[in-house]
């Protein structure tokens, strides 16, 4: 793992270090990618599925397919990759993750700092209220032809996630601009760096001094503007980064 001078001197000195993460954190865990080799598009459609229009046609086949995708995350656990940052959040005054992901497996992990920018797959959200819950907490008596009501309103439950063609949470977006403006190093972790506005985010952090470090065995757009690039999968180098840290930094107490 050939880490450059300049990694590593950042490494030693950075206050502020974020990691934005996609999919491919969570491949070795077993959940699939979106795009890429493995990736769930080649099997399906997602862009058919995932967004409202679809939704309201046919509620009861979008339900079909994330509940087929909750139960793989179910019955997953986070990597080697997952567990790396939650060690290395420990050696940093401040550690935020961004993710992309829906899947929960960084707070599984037991990652304090974490944005999530497209939901969180295990909600269920009104598409018509304010109503939003776990997805444990929706009751069979909710549901009529498989498809989850309001207990509020009445109308149909939805995945809490992002769908095509939906503004981010404004929360979230705002506070993932602001962390990586702050960041001294910016990981962009198993991403395929294509999907806005999660994709600006490394352009602002270079934008304001970061230096940007790739983990991505495949390259993507980001790949030519990169300070560093490791060509491999993140649960392989991720716990080697870790190591590094542990090396050259000291604990910090009230984490
Ligand atoms: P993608 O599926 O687009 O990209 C996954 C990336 O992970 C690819 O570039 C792979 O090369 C890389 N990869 C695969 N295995 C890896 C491993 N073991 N270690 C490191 N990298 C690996 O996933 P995202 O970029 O997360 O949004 O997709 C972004 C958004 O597209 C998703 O959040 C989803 C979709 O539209 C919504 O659903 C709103
Ligand atoms: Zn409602």
């Amino acid at each position: 793992m050939p880490v450059s001078e300049k990694l590593i001197k950042r490494l030693k000195a950075a206050f502020h270090v974020v990691v934005a993460s996609g999919a491919g954190i969570s491949a070795a865990s077993g959940v699939p990618t979106f795009r890429g080799k493995d990736g769930l598009w080649n099997k399906f459609k997602p862009q058919d599925l995932a967004n409202m229009n679809a939704f309201l046609e046919d509620p009861a086949l979008v339900w079909e397919w994330y509940r087929w995708r909750r139960n793989i995350i179910k019955n997953v656990k986070p990597n080697a990759g997952h567990y790396a940052l939650v060690e290395m959040e420990q050696y940093f005054p401040e550690f935020s993750v961004i993710t992309q992901n829906v899947d929960n497996l960084h707070q599984s992990a037991g990652t304090k700092n974490i944005t999530e920018l497209h939901g969180n797959i295990m909600r269920d959200k009104c598409i018509n209220c304010t109503y939003e819950c776990d997805e444990t907490e929706t009751n069979a008596a909710q549901f009529e032809n498989n498809v989850p009501r309001c207990p509020q309103c009445g109308s149909l439950l939805r995945p809490g996630v992002v769908w095509f063609g939906e503004m981010l949470p404004q929360t979230a977006i705002a506070r993932g601009q602001s962390l990586a403006a702050e960041a001294e190093i910016f990981f962009s972790i198993g991403t395929s760096s294509l999907v806005e506005p999660a994709a600006s985010l490394p352009y602002i952090a270079k934008g304001n001094g970061a230096l940007l470090v790739e983990i991505n065995p495949e390259e993507t757009p980001l790949s030519s503007i990169v300070d560093q690039r490791f060509a491999s999968e993140a649960d392989e180098i991720l716990p080697k980064l870790a190591m590094l840290v542990r090396k050259v930094r000291k604990r910090i107490e009230n984490h």
